[in-house]
């Protein structure tokens, strides 16, 4: 079965299959490297969340992108809203109204406005670039838009990042994304995640960021007073206000994906959880197909980084793996696209640029029914991500907790 580099959220936007996973990645010379040499082998789609500390790193490397005019994004945004509210495909002249940047405020209406200060005068940002604004006009202006606004060009960027687990309440959502878009450098992100499902304390670290905290007795500090609707109200909030593109979830269960279906203006188009060969969970794949969420799976190849406190599957060595890999002359890495036949976006993580590139290389063959069949007989219910156990003692007690 070939697979697409591409699949449509529920919303029309298009997410790329593959995407470059980034935790655990905060030296910050080769998460920068990783990132140059991802976007150069055709990467378009950076995982990142607040609680990696590395957004400030990917941020970097995607503004010298964006500079050069290699990718698109922020001139983007308003074109695409005109053409939305023309009703056309394209406009016949789009010119830089005026030569001076103000500062994008949001109205009463949830429309971006000028803002002023107290004192009358306008908001205003000294940084403004003409050239650059002029070579991103350029780049959106001749790529296909013939689709309308949820045309995507090869040269455009997907960028997931994540409300952090002591950012899950209502009122920190919009200090949290906005923390993220600062970061990244970015006018709005093309996926907004909520982390987990339950909410964690928020302390500050020695650096003065925010973080986890934990007991004396070693259990998470955490808030039991999660409400999911009420979070994911703000997420349809800061959707509309053009913060982000789309919204979604990681690590909730079924019960907690339905209760925000009954209750949501906008759905979420995204579920990222774990899934990889030792852990194939299909009955959440399959409620997310019947609910027109499209999934993404972490740790598809078995997340080796998680070996240094946690027991993982082995699965690169792992020899029906290894067997198959052998057959088709290709990795047992590769052999994981295993996950991307299955119908899952996989964000596989490395700051090793061969591996970044050999992770990129599975478009050119398929595995066939008895391989497939094989894999599925790997299934053995094996969590990696055990957060009681590696990560937040106490949490099973947790009302959202969700496993
Ligand atoms: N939503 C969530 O809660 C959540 C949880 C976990 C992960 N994630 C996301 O999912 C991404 C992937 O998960 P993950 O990092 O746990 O696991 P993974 O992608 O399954 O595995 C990453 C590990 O495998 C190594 N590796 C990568 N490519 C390899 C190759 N071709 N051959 C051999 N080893 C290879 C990496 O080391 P090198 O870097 O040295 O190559 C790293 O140690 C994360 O980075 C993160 O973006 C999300």
């Amino acid at each position: 079965m070939s697979v697409e580099m591409e699949v449509e959220l529920n919303n029309g936007y298009k997410m790329p299959v593959i995407g470059l996973g980034t935790w655990m990645a905060t030296d910050e010379d080769s998460l920068t490297a990783a990132v140059h040499e991802a976007l150069k082998l055709g990467y378009r789609h950076i995982d990142t969340a607040s609680a990696y500390d590395n957004e400030h790193v990917i941020g970097k490397v995607l503004k010298e992108w964006f500079d050069e005019g290699k990718l698109t994004q922020k001139v983007e945004k308003f074109l695409r809203r005109s053409l939305e509210a023309l009703q056309l495909d394209y406009v016949d002249m789009y010119l830089i109204h005026v030569p001076f940047t103000v500062v994008e405020h949001v109205g009463p209406n949830g429309q971006p406005f000028a803002g002023f200060k107290e004192d009358g005068t306008v908001y205003m940002d000294e940084s403004t670039d003409l050239v650059a604004i002029w070579k991103i006009q350029r780049v959106v202006t001749i790529t296909n838009m013939s689709s309308g606004k949820c045309s995507r060009n090869g040269d455009e960027i997907f960028v997931t990042t994540k409300l952090p687990g002591y950012g899950n309440v209502p009122e920190k959502v919009e200090k949290f994304l906005r923390r993220s878009l600062e970061a990244l450098q970015l006018d709005y992100v093309d996926m907004y995640l909520i982390h987990v499902p339950f909410t964690l304390v928020e302390h500050v670290g020695p650096n003065g960021q925010p973080c986890v905290g934990f007991k004396e007795d070693g259990t998470v500090d955490m808030d039991e007073s999660t409400d999911l609707v009420a979070i994911w109200k703000e997420f349809e909030k800061f959707q509309r206000q053009g913060l982000t593109r789309s919204i979604g979830v990681s690590d909730f269960n079924m019960n907690q994906i339905e209760r925000i279906l009954k209750n949501c203006e906008i759905r979420p188009s995204n579920h990222q959880f774990e899934y990889h060969a030792a852990l194939q969970v299909d009955d959440m794949v399959s409620f997310c197909k019947d609910n027109d969420i499209v999934c993404t799976g972490y740790a598809t190849l078995g997340s080796g980084a998680a070996s240094s406190f946690a027991e993982v599957p082995g699965l690169l060595n792992n020899s029906t793996v290894v067997e198959i890999a052998e057959k088709h002359k290709k990795t047992a890495a590769q052999v994981l696209r295993h996950s991307v036949q299955k119908g899952l976006v996989v964000i596989p993580k490395s700051t090793n640029p061969e591996r970044v590139k050999e992770n990129f290389e599975i478009f050119d063959f398929e595995l066939d029914d008895e391989d497939m069949d094989a894999l599925a007989g790997l299934d053995c219910n094996f969590r990696i991500y055990d957060f009681e156990q590696y990560f937040f003692k106490g949490i099973k007690n947790h009302p959202e907790y969700p496993y």
